[in-house]
């Protein structure tokens, strides 16, 4: 039976037809919606590639049923920019080198940008690379990645 979900994606309401009662909110978002920003690493919930916002908040979007999430508000890394205007921690990530390959790039994006939203005055090196601990980075960009995130809070 087909269900339709609304979600508030990037700022614009949809309704999306879902057949599948176990699709995730990572495959809507990729192959219903064609937000490929958001990555499919692991698909268990192990690496963070497909963080997103959901209410402000970040989830892992491969662990997400998509119907559980009808009325919320989704934020991808396509929805940060301002037209040209990158969003700051983009910008810190530029130029902090916090990337190598650039596959986990979204997710540590995503997911700086609700741990500086968390109100975490005053991060220091350690509370960035434990608040970042659920992004994997297979390149090992870490120092980069904590040093952007460090960038942008400043
Ligand atoms: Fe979701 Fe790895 S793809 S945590």
């Amino acid at each position: 039976m087909t269900q339709i979900l609304n979600l508030t994606i990037n700022g614009t309401s949809q309704d999306i037809p879902i057949d599948d009662p176990r699709a995730t909110l990572l495959d809507v978002l990729r192959e219903r919606i064609g937000l490929t920003g958001t990555k499919k690493g692991c698909d268990r919930g192990q690496c963070g590639a497909c963080t997103v916002l959901i209410d402000g908040r970040r989830i892992n979007s491969c662990l997400a049923l998509a119907l559980s999430y009808d009325g919320a508000e989704i934020t991808t890394v396509e929805g940060l920019a301002q037209g040209e205007l990158l969003h700051p921690v983009q910008a810190a990530f530029i130029e902090a080198d916090g990337f190598q390959c650039g596959y986990c790039t979204p997710g540590q994006i995503m997911s700086a940008v609700a741990l500086i939203a968390e109100g975490e005055a005053g991060l220091d090196p350690e509370r960035v690379r434990e608040g970042m601990s659920g992004n994997l980075c297979r390149c090992a960009a870490y120092a980069g990645i904590t040093e952007a995130v460090l960038k942008a809070t400043r």
